[in-house]
């Protein structure tokens, strides 16, 4: 049978390549969205999360390589190029030619920086707590051009073609991904 790395495998190797705290609870944040997409969209939840969790392994290493040192580490602990191929698409047109084709490199493409929007919209909520956001108040945060202004709205537009789906409902549904892991993420609320 073909390998398939295991949740645990890439919290280990997560951890052993990253410190940074906001990187942690980013990969956590897409990890828990993946998740929530494959269940809904009945795929391989094991295999999509993993993906999400290890997405920007070489981030906080080699910012300046980031997707490719990636493909390095992963080839050297043997895991399957879907799952390189996948992760390198979170990259496409911004450090990779690799495109999102596939349903799972599609909803990893979209919802990478619409985590961090979402982030940095409940960060400004009196409460701090993703618990009652609605995608009301993360809309009203995409329209302000100078607000998390880091975040690439252009990159979500496109991944939300390439899904086919709507935008709504893509704001709507990695919120829930989000809430799965609102403790984890530091995103509960001051309670
Ligand atoms: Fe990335
Ligand atoms: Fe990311």
């Amino acid at each position: 049978m073909k390998y398939k790395p295991s949740r645990e495998e890439a919290w280990e190797l997560l951890k052993r390549h990253n410190q940074n705290d906001a990187l942690i609870k980013h990969a956590l944040a897409v990890e828990a969205v993946m998740a929530h997409f494959a269940e809904l969209l009945g795929e391989d939840v094991e295999k999509w999360r993993v993906i999400g969790l290890i997405h920007d392994l070489d981030y906080e290493k080699y910012p300046e390589k980031h997707c490719h040192k990636t493909r390095e580490m992963l080839e050297e602990e043997g895991w399957p190029e879907e799952y390189i191929r996948a992760i390198q698409s979170h990259g496409y047109g911004i450090c990779t030619d690799v495109e999102p084709v596939e349903k799972m490199e599609q909803v990893l493409y979209a919802i990478d920086e619409l985590t961090g929007l979402i982030n940095a919209t409940v960060l400004m909520r009196p409460g701090k707590s993703i618990l009652d956001l609605t995608s009301k108040s993360v809309k009203k945060k995409w329209k302000q051009k100078g607000f998390a202004a880091g975040v690439n709205r252009e990159i979500i537009e496109d991944g939300i073609q390439r899904l086919g789906m709507e935008k709504d409902q893509l704001i709507e549904e990695t919120i829930k991904g989000m809430q799965l892991v609102a403790e984890e993420i530091g995103l509960k609320g001051e309670h």
